[in-house]
Parts: C-alpha cells; structure tokens; sequence
C-alpha cells in the first residue's frame, strides 16, 4: 500500500532541495519561477476568513509586514536546506540576530558569546542590547567548552557563536558547546553565515536555531540585503517554565496564546507573530526573489567558490612576504582538525593573510588589485578584498586588534567563482606592490623581480 501522507520532498537531496523546496507552480497561473508577490496585502473571501487568519486558526497570508507568498517560499527553502522545522526570512542579517535574541532573551536576562563574532554582532551585543538590559558574557577561550560554562549563569538564557568566524576563520566546536549549553538548559545559537548549509549544518551537530546573513552566500551576488532564522524545533522551551516565561505564559497581545503549546516551531512562530508584527523588520518580496534566485545554485557556487579560495591560501602561503595565513581548510591553521570534522568540504571562502610589510603594505596590496573589488562584503560571486586595519576594525585599540586577530598588515579576501588564474595573476599584483614594504626591499629595490 503506498503511503499517502509521504511528502517526495524529505527523500530531495541537497541540489534538488535547493531548486524545488517549499514551491509548487503558482496556483494562480502556473507561473514556474517564484513570482513575486509586490503587494502590502490581501483580500479576504469573507469576514469569516479574515476573523480566521488573524486568530490563527487557518493559514493565509494576512499582511506582508509578517508574511507574504514569495517570502514564504523562501523561507521554506532555506528550513529545507538546514533541516529545520520552520524559516523566517528578514530584512537583514542584523535584524535575524536583533529577534533570535529578543526572542528569547528579555530585561535582565544574559547571554553568553563567543567573541568570534562579526564585528555589526559584537557591537549590537555589547552595547546596543545592553542600553535595553540584555548583558552579554564573553566566553574567555570559545575553544574550550568549559570556558562557556564558567560563563553561564542562572539569568543566562541562550549560548551564541558563529560556525565560522572570520577574519580568523575559526571554527566553532558546535557539538561540545551545544551540549553544554544543553546542560545548562539553553540553546545554542548560531551564525552559519560563511559556512551556509551546503558546508555545514549546524542542527545535526546539536544547535538548536540557526542565523544568516542571507546577504551573503544565500544571495550570493551582492544584490540584496536580507536576513534569515531557521528553527530546529528541538529545544523544550517548556522544561524549565522560570528560565523561558515568554514561552509558558500567556501572551496577552495574542489571545492569551502560550507559544510552547505550539509544539516544535514554536520559537519560530513566537517570532513572526509576536517580534516581526512589533518590531518590523520585514523584508520586501524582490529582495527575498532575488534570495531565492541566489539559492537555487548555491551548492555550485559554493564548490567553485570553495575550490577557488583553497587555491588562493594554498598559494598565499607559499609566498615570502606571507606571515600567515588564517584559512581552516590549511594543515597550519589551528582549527583544520576541527575543519575536517564539521566542514569536509572546505571552510568557505573567506580568508586572510598577513603581510610582512605591516599597515602600508596592506593599503599598497588592496590599491594594486585590478579584479577584486575593495569592499565591505563577502559571499559575492566577484571577489572582494578589504584592509580590516584602515577599516572595518579601525575603532579598536591595539589590544581589541590583537583579541581580533587583526594585525596592521592583515588583508582579507572574499573569494569569487571566478577562473582561478584571473585571481591568482590579480593577487601577484598586490604581492609585487605590498613588497616594497618588507624588510628585504630596503637592501633590494621593490621592482626587482617585476
Ligand atoms: C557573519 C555575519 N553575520 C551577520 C552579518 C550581518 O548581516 P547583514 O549585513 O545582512 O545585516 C554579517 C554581515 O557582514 C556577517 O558577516
């Protein structure tokens, strides 16, 4: 007898997830691609139907601000690819982390963190959140678990990391901090921003909900801003009714609604109706298209971009004037071990490299690329270089440099799909102007060897 309730879509490998998950031709049409539903709202059949949708008693699109056909879509696939229960698609990568905290965390109430984080985190972390009474402990050695206990404390109400952190491409040691965080009876939350599903997939390791900035890999051709929060539906918000009263109380804003009594994607649901209704940070349908577009050849772009950037280090590191460089998928690199383990397949494409010449060097390099763009992004299909130094770090002091292993001469590069020759000839480019500025170019003129 053949089972009627077997949905096709749970056999779907990656590739085929990443093109079908969540959409059907259009009911209306038959559109084929994901049509995008440019509008505010919805007519309702009748009042009933509206007096229905707005209860919660039948689904239906309402209002873009907290839903909407081509979001949903979106939203779906991303879920799919994760393996979550439920996805919720936002204006930014920003606002994904703003409600997975707000989410959970409330008026003094704790996080703990690892300080591997992107910068635009830490800042909303330390001082943003803090301004409303939500503190952050900083884990003192992320590499260890132990050190995220010590951290934890009886107001702690989620433990937040990135799978991989750049600019040191850190890798986060997903299953042993999960079951701490398990222990102290929290979730764990992760940025899976650089490592995307394809790489890595964080729920099967033990974390619970998942962070992306959808701006970068998901997109993956820097057009877009948009965010999104995946929902692994395994945490019990309703083991320990004190530490999660959001969740075991009822919200007097929805009918006295009790989130837990939604069952598995209640984290994800409490966010839509109850965080995204107030706060807002709704993304609009062409940029959630253009999400979607973006996603249907992610595992290709990953692999190519993957391949590419393995080649970039594998060749960075064989040049004099090369310090070092931070790339995990490298035998040198501090977290390979742990790279092989959670992604086998390559620890992205981000990485970087620092330069013998120190802080004029770095300037000489960015100044000298033809092909890569110098800029304040990664997970475009272009390559991108940026001088963390002069830039996206040039606010902290020497030793909040050193915690963030940026040093004066530290380049970082996002690499692209393009053909690896092209960004190898690119990059001999920067290394013959950055050389001017090494020890050896004082006795040696900087145009030997052009
Ligand atoms: C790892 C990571 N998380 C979150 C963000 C924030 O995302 P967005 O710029 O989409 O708000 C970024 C942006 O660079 C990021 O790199």
């Amino acid at each position: 007898m053949s089972n009627e309730t077997t949905n096709p879509q749970d056999a779907w490998s990656f590739e085929t997830l990443q093109v079908h998950a969540g959409q059907t031709p259009d009911a209306a049409t038959g559109a084929r691609a994901l049509p995008i539903y440019q509008t505010t709202s919805f007519v309702f059949e009748d009042a009933a139907q509206a007096a229905g949708r707005f209860a919660l008693a039948e689904t239906g699109p309402i209002y873009t601000r907290i839903g909407n056909p081509t979001v949903d879509v979106v939203e779906s696939r991303i879920a799919a690819l994760e393996g979550g229960v439920g996805g919720l698609l936002l204006a930014s990568g920003q606002s994904a982390t703003t409600l997975a905290i707000l989410n959970i965390a409330e008026h003094g109430d704790e996080i703990v963190a690892s300080p591997n984080l992107y910068g635009g985190t830490v800042n909303l972390l330390q001082h943003t959140l803090a301004k409303y009474g939500i503190t952050t402990r900083w884990v003192e050695n992320p590499d260890d678990p132990e050190s995220w206990r010590a951290a934890a404390t009886p107001r702690t109400k989620l433990f937040f990391g990135e799978t991989i952190a750049n600019p040191k491409s850190a890798i986060l040691d997903i299953e042993a901090v999960a079951a701490v965080a398990h222990e102290v009876g929290v979730p764990l939350v992760v940025d899976n921003t650089i490592a995307t599903p394809y790489l890595i997939k964080p729920l099967e390791h033990g974390a619970d909900i998942i962070i992306h900035s959808a701006t970068k890999y998901l997109g993956g051709h820097g057009t877009s801003i948009a965010g999104v929060l995946v929902d692994g539906g395994t945490f019990d918000w309703s083991a320990d009714p004190e530490r999660f009263p959001n969740y075991n109380t009822p919200d007097p804003t929805y009918n006295g609604l009790v989130y837990k009594d939604l069952g598995a994607p209640a984290f994800i649901l409490k966010a839509r109706v109850q965080l995204l209704r107030d706060l807002g940070p709704a993304v609009s349908p062409f940029n959630a298209f253009l999400i979607g577009q973006g996603i249907e050849t992610l595992s290709l772009r990953v692999e190519r971009h993957v391949d590419n950037a393995r080649e970039v280090a594998e060749f960075l590191q064989a040049q004099e004037q090369v310090t070092r460089v931070a790339y995990a998928s490298l035998p040198s690199s501090p977290w390979y071990e742990r790279a092989q383990k959670y992604a086998p397949k390559g620890a992205g494409a981000v990485l970087a490299f620092e330069l013998e010449g120190g802080y004029a060097a770095g300037l000489a390099f960015v100044d000298a690329l033809k092909l890569h763009s110098n800029v304040a992004n990664i997970g475009d299909v272009r390559s991108l270089v940026i001088h963390p130094a002069s830039t996206t770090h040039s606010q902290l002091n020497p030793a909040e440099l050193e915690a963030a292993g940026v040093n004066p001469g530290l380049v970082r590069l996002a690499v692209g799909i393009e053909n690896i020759a092209d960004i190898l000839a690119d990059l001999e480019l920067g290394l013959h102007a950055a050389a001017a500025f090494t020890s050896a170019s004082a006795t040696q003129p900087a145009t030997a060897g052009a």
